[in-house]
């Protein structure tokens, strides 16, 4: 007879700040400019339009940074939890900075800079690695390449299946995210009235519900080594 004891599921919601101390820039620091660019201008089907030569600019050099950034020690800490618990990431991040630390399941609701897409068959992508994407550059069917990015105006493709995942959450924690963009930001609703909710936040938003969620106010690389230490033990 097996005395099998079933895990507890963690659910780690992440966004920009989990990879600020990577050396990658959060969008809404630095006066609403993202890398010197308005959002509309760079990450919007219809910028898309009006200058795709700009977008797939933007786009390669965000690539090159986040291909010289390495995974923090908060990544590598999400890593270790996966000795005790089953852990699930949800992350709004195109960067590949908890695959690269060794995270097992990973859900990128916003899209995955490192790769292409068709932009006739969505179904279509490629990886680029150290590629950059040039306007002439077509996917097999013939279409022009584009960043594999939802892009805001845009559906969330991954958004059931990133809610699924919440609801069987026991534990849901939430690093790095300032929660202002919609659909991702109801995530932290979709979890079970019993889960237990944990935000790691310098700068707690002020969306997040204090009166259901255990707040810790400090950076990634402190708070969540922190944490989860503390659900190892
Ligand atoms: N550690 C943890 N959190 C940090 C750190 C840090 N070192 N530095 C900053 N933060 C926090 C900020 O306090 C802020 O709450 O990270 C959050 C970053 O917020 P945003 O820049 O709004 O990033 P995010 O919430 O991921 O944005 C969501 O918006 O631009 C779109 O599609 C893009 O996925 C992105 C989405």
């Amino acid at each position: 007879m097996s005395a099998e004891v079933s895990r507890k599921n963690v659910v780690v919601f992440t966004g920009a700040g989990m990879s600020v101390e990577s050396g990658l820039q959060t969008f809404r620091g630095d006066g609403g400019l993202w890398e010197g660019h308005r959002v509309e201008d760079v990450a919007t089907p219809e910028a898309w339009a009006k200058d795709p030569v700009l977008v797939l600019e933007f786009y390669n050099k965000r690539r090159r940074k986040v291909r010289a950034a390495q995974p923090n020690a908060a990544h590598r800490a999400l890593v270790d939890l996966e000795s005790a618990y089953d852990v699930r990431i949800v992350t709004q991040n195109v960067d590949d900075l908890h695959e690269r630390a060794g995270s097992m399941h990973v859900l990128h609701l916003h899209g995955e800079v490192l790769y292409a897409r068709s932009t006739r068959d969505p179904s279509h992508t490629q990886y680029l690695g150290d590629t950059d994407i040039a306007l002439g550059d077509t996917c097999p069917l013939g279409s022009q390449l584009r960043p594999h990015i939802v892009w805001f105006g845009e559906m969330v493709p991954a958004m059931d299946e990133a809610a699924r995942i919440v609801s069987q959450a026991d534990i849901f924690v939430c690093v790095g995210t300032s929660l202002q963009v919609y659909p991702a930001n109801s995530l932290i609703d979709a979890a079970p009235r019993r889960t237990r909710r944990i935000v790691v936040n310098p700068e707690v938003p002020d969306l997040v519900p204090g009166d259901i969620c255990e707040c810790i106010a400090k950076t990634a690389c402190e708070g969540v080594p922190e944490l989860v230490a503390s659900l190892l033990r």
